[in-house]
């Protein structure tokens, strides 16, 4: 089982994505569980504030600490963590070894960052990883939590009733996946490779690991 908790002050943001679909059948196998803790129950004072100007001036509110090491803490005397991750466009970029890493996790913190950023001291002391989701920058961490929970969730065994197709992704051997076709064999003149009607399963095994690296030669020679 795999628990994930993600702080967030937009959690009605976060909630519907995971409500479909592959993680809510992997949620109802009890597979995995995706918690969503909204950050102002944790704000300061009567407006239960959760971010202040920056120290030093300059445009752009941070996030405070102290909602977030209380609600850290709160977590972390229910369960001991594999991670506490800060998703942020300076973090490290997200790819699927990543995911296949922290699908091995037992409970994982995915915090989301809004605003200017976040208090510096949170980063050295609470945090444990820092993951971006790519180099281009959202209005928060919503999103990319969202993006990086269901790329690790997926893959937590059981989750995709058949094991071999998280297997063989793309990105799962550093190659994109092959062509896939399905019915009709012909469409508008437009016809299926006659190797993968031939029956012949050692052949359309070789054809799809050439073409998957003519694909991978051609889009993304960097893998
Ligand atoms: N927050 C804002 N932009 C982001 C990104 N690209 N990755 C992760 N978190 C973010």
């Amino acid at each position: 089982m795999l628990h994930i908790d993600i702080i967030s002050v937009l959690p009605d943001l976060i909630k519907s994505p995971l409500e479909h679909s592959i993680l809510k059948r992997g949620k109802d196998k009890g597979l995995i569980n995706i918690n969503v803790v909204d950050l102002r129950q944790y704000g300061l004072g009567k407006s239960r504030s959760v971010d202040d100007y920056q120290f030093g001036g300059g445009a752009g509110m941070v996030m405070r600490i102290e909602p977030i090491f209380n609600c850290i803490n709160d977590l972390k005397k229910q369960r001991t963590y594999d991670e506490v991750i800060f998703l942020t466009p300076d973090g490290e970029v997200f790819e699927q070894k990543t995911a296949n890493k922290l699908s091995l996790c037992t409970n994982i913190i995915l915090l989301c960052g809004h605003y200017k950023g976040i208090d510096e001291r949170i980063r050295e002391h609470l945090i444990t990883k820092e993951i971006s989701i790519g180099d281009y920058v959202l209005t928060g961490g919503e999103l990319p939590a969202i993006i990086v929970a269901d790329a690790i969730c997926r893959l937590v065994p059981g989750v995709i009733s058949d094991e071999e197709s998280a297997l063989s992704d793309s990105f799962q051997d550093d190659l994109l996946a092959p062509p896939l076709y399905t019915r009709p064999a012909e469409f508008e003149g437009w016809k299926v490779p006659d190797i993968l009607l031939s029956g012949d399963f050692k052949k359309i095994n070789e054809w799809r690991e050439e073409k998957a690296v003519e694909k991978t030669q051609l889009k993304r020679p960097n893998l």
